[in-house]
């Protein structure tokens, strides 16, 4: 496609807040929490922060750059990059990848709004204290309805924005949600602070206990930064070829990186003391942030009204990162199959519905849904961000270090030479990007 031809976004604030609002969602303030709690706490977060510094900035920087440079979506790029050559098989890894979270990732959407309707029906009032919402939480989402239409909600939600477009929808919508959101979670990080007890959790988010540590510690904590940063899978390939020549690759990459960490830390404040004010369990998975919340809003003065704006925020967040998710299924049937735009996104609601009440109905007890013991959302949550995006990433890493010239990646580090880029640094994530990257991450999935 020629560079005119294809959609970009208005502004640099634009490409920045597209990109902030693909990495923020339910990875920073449902599955980080969840994760740091079934990982024992601390050592968990350290490992997370060293994965993110050294791994996942470069990865997020060599898929951007194959994104601008190749001006296509995942399997195009590839194609465009490397003519002739396999390479353009490696971005199906994403099509699978966007296939397995789209499916449970909109189950957890769907929770997100039926905790926004029950805020409007005032269950989060300080007469709710006291509730057992643990309970509550595992009789709503092992449903047999319930479930399913909050979920098939969220994906309508999700497929209106895409069909409005790349500008449009996506950049005039997401720079209103993040603001938003962090205000609240600061509120949230408040009243959690307060509350008795308050310093156990922040001991268990703090204090790194490494006897905790075990090799599936380290694909857990990786796997979860690139699922947090949209790594892996080609989301940012996509927004990558929207981006101008001009645009500094490395301070967006950075820029995007530290904003998704900080929500990350700062949901995990928020959560941590209140679960072990209120006595919940830290390990039990999934269901952790809808359990907690609704005791943290319960205990405050107008609950119902904070529970409101954060799940509404929440659902926006969580919409703003799945129509990335969309995007890349969506341009891969537009650039591949020569579909219609409309039916690209009909195709990719019909799967994400079809798949998504399979991962819901699999959380049933009893359900036969699972396989090896885990459940199919469980299955598919694992699987995606701990092997499908980590072989992603490992993929784009190996493409630019030993595929792509040195010279052309300097090209896009520096936009032509238009940008200065200290020599030390431009070279350091070079090698981070070439040596360091791909022997971590080929190390852990070796010992995983
Ligand atoms: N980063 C998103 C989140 O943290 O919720 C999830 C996600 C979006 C993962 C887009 C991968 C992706 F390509």
């Amino acid at each position: 496609m020629k560079e005119s031809d294809r959609s970009s976004f208005g502004s640099r604030f634009g490409v920045i807040v597209a990109m902030v609002g693909s990495a923020v969602g339910l990875g920073n303030i449902w599955r980080f929490p969840y994760l740091v709690g079934e990982n024992g706490g601390a050592a968990f977060i350290l490992i997370y922060l060293l994965f993110s510094v050294l791994i996942s900035l470069p990865v997020f920087c060599a898929e951007f750059v194959i994104g601008r440079r190749g001006r296509a979506s995942a399997v195009g790029a590839f194609r465009n990059l490397a003519p002739g050559t396999k390479w353009y098989l490696s971005g199906f890894t994403s099509i699978l990848a966007v296939f397995l979270i789209l499916s449970f990732y909109s189950v957890v959407g769907g929770w997100g709004i039926k905790y926004m309707v029950d805020s409007v029906l005032l269950k989060f009032t300080q007469d709710a204290a006291g509730t057992d919402f643990a309970a509550g939480f595992a009789q709503f989402s092992t449903g047999n309805w319930a479930p399913l239409v909050y979920m098939l909600i969220f994906v309508v939600i999700t497929a209106a924005v895409v069909i409005l477009g790349v500008e449009k929808g996506i950049e005039r919508f997401s720079k209103w949600i993040m603001p938003i959101l962090f205000v609240l979670i600061l509120v949230l990080v408040v009243r959690s602070a307060f509350l008795p007890n308050s310093d156990v959790g922040y001991r268990y988010l703090f204090q790194p206990d490494f006897s905790k540590v075990t090799s599936q510690t380290f694909i857990a904590a990786l796997g979860q930064s690139f699922f947090s940063m949209s790594l892996g899978m080609g989301a940012i390939i996509i927004y990558g070829s929207y981006v101008k020549k001009s645009d500094n690759i490395l301070s967006h990459s950075a820029i995007t990186v530290g904003l998704d960490t900080l929500f990350a830390l700062l949901a995990a404040c928020a959560i941590m003391p209140a679960v072990f004010s209120f006595g919940v369990e830290p390990g039990q998975g999934p269901g952790l942030v809808f359990v907690t919340l609704p005791h943290i809003f319960s205990n405050m003065p107008l609950g119902s009204l904070v529970a409101f704006l954060f799940f509404f925020s929440l659902l926006l967040a969580a919409v703003s990162s799945a129509i990335s998710l969309v995007e890349v299924m969506v341009s891969f049937l537009i650039e591949e199959c020569r579909c219609s735009r409309k039916l690209a996104v009909f195709i990719s609601i019909l799967t994400q519905a079809v798949f998504g009440t399979l991962c819901s109905l699999s959380l049933k007890p009893g359900s036969p849904l699972t396989l090896g013991g885990l459940t199919l959302f469980d299955l598919f949550d694992k699987i995606s961000s701990d092997y499908v995006l980590t072989i992603g990433a490992l993929l784009i890493v190996l493409f630019v270090g030993w595929k792509m010239k040195k010279a052309d990646f300097m090209d896009e580090m520096t936009s032509g030479g238009t940008i200065r880029l200290p020599k030390w640094l431009a070279n350091t994530i070079y090698w981070l990007i070439k040596a360091v990257a791909p022997l971590a991450i080929l190390t852990i999935l070796i010992f995983s």
